[in-house]
């Protein structure tokens, strides 16, 4: 590949920071510059942008760059130089480029997530992306070796990378918004604490999405507690419809499909209708009561109904800690497939007689859930990135008892972050069994 040409951003930034002209904008080390550079440098033209250093670029080609080209070729950070492929793309039939946001972009979880998001295996082979990374001041220099690497992946979708520490900037014009980004319980935190760490974060995240965001931007929050940060974030952003809101329970579905596989001695692809109700914590609902294996109610395959109470459940519940317990940190490879699959749970037509969980806002639910809170229903979509609940499940009163439980607790930590979603004063009384699935 023969190096196109230089965008004019890159001098801008070279400018900005003359003393390390040797250096590209990576080894940038003070957040005012930074920012400095992040604002001057706004959304860019679909392209590929490959990082080079000054000192390694060749002939500069700013003569040659057409005219349209040069009105949006401003570019962040490291990504320099710019391959015009606009020709290259009418020929391809591909779709339009849509924009996706990834919070907690330098994170464990985003290291596996944008890889496939880049791949097409998310979105589909013909659908070209932008990729708006953000990053924290303290996870700038990881951010930039995250986009270095997509770079070096050559995806041929992936048209755009940008990053950036502030979420108005980096929000501009998303049509999804990845929130994966979010402080984990440190030793000695009270929970009222970490609702209220993590709450501000999504309080401003959401403030951001509705100052910048597309109209009918599909947020999924990924970042613990999520499903009260998912409330959080869709109060603060009052112009974006709240059924676009999600908290992530795909994972919880995913596992409670395997442990079944496994008890029932097949497959886990036979394994459908998986219901994970309520929030993603040890309080969820793992709904054996509606799953199917084969076709066939789970209850009719697996007569253990002691199993399926006990063991089933706390396995399900407490699958994230015991991970913790081997890894020595949470999960990351499972927690991107299961964002992966949620996404393509909502961008194609859910199969017949099935459905999915998703965290989704509660208000005109069909179970008489309460109102107002973020919990995790079925859903079925039809592909359109929108979704309908599913309204003929049936709940018995082992369900309903449990359903119960999980609601009181996302009640409990919506009265905590009252202060963050607008509604007063916050008062935590958390129920003193209220963890997450990481903690035991
Ligand atoms: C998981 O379910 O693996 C994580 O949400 C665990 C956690 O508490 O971080």
């Amino acid at each position: 590949m023969a190096l196109s040409e230089i965008s004019s951003s890159y001098s801008m930034t070279q400018t900005l920071n003359t003393n390390l002209s040797s250096k590209h904008t990576t080894s940038l080390n003070s957040y005012g510059s930074r920012r400095r550079s992040a604002l001057l440098h706004p959304r860019c033209a679909p392209r590929i942008r490959c990082s080079v250093a000054p000192n390694q670029v060749q002939t500069p080609v700013t003569t040659a760059v057409p005219s349209d080209v040069v009105s949006k070729r401003e570019c962040y950070g490291v990504f320099c130089t710019t391959y015009d492929l606009k020709a290259d793309e009418k020929s391809k039939s591909w779709k339009s480029l849509i924009n996706i946001a990834v919070s907690g972009a330098a994170g464990m979880i985003s290291n596996h997530l944008l890889f496939k998001l880049a791949s097409g295996e998310v979105f589909g082979p013909d659908q070209p992306i932008a990729l708006k990374l953000l990053g924290s001041e303290r996870s700038f220099q990881a951010l930039e070796g995250v986009a270095m690497e997509l770079e070096d992946s050559l995806y041929p979708l992936l048209r755009e990378v940008s990053i950036g520490i502030d979420p108005y900037e980096v929000f501009q014009d998303a049509e999804w918004a990845l929130l994966i980004g979010a402080k984990p319980r440190g030793p000695g935190m009270e929970r009222a604490d970490l609702l209220d760490i993590n709450g501000q974060i999504f309080a401003e995240q959401g403030k951001a999405l509705n100052a910048v965001a597309s109209r009918n931007v599909k947020v999924i929050v990924v970042g613990n507690p999520c499903n009260t940060n998912a409330l959080i974030c869709l109060k603060n952003a009052p112009n974006i419809p709240a059924k676009n809101f999600h908290a992530l329970t795909r994972l919880d579905e995913n596992r409670a499909k395997c442990q079944l596989a496994l008890k029932a001695g097949v497959f886990y692809d036979k394994v459908s209708n998986m219901t994970i109700w309520g929030n993603h914590s040890t309080t969820q609902v793992p709904d054996f009561l509606n799953a199917k294996i084969n076709g066939v109610p789970v209850k009719e395959v697996i007569t253990d109904t002691k199993w399926l109470e006990k063991e089933f459940t706390e396995r399900v519940q407490k699958r994230g800690g015991v991970l913790i317990q081997k890894w020595g940190r949470s999960s990351a490879a499972s927690t991107a497939v299961s964002i992966v699959d949620g996404i393509r749970s909502l961008v194609t037509p859910t199969p017949e007689g099935d459905w999915f969980s998703s965290g989704v806002y509660t208000n005109g639910n069909p179970y008489g859930i309460a109102e107002d809170i973020v919990f995790s229903m079925p859903c079925r979509s039809t592909g359109d990135g929108d979704y309908e609940l599913v309204k003929d499940v049936i709940i018995d009163d082992f369900l309903r008892e449990r359903i119960k439980k999980t609601e009181a607790e996302l009640l409990a930590e919506k009265r905590c972050v009252a202060h963050l979603t607008g509604e007063g004063n916050a008062y935590c009384d958390l129920p003193e069994d209220t963890m997450l699935p990481g903690e035991q």
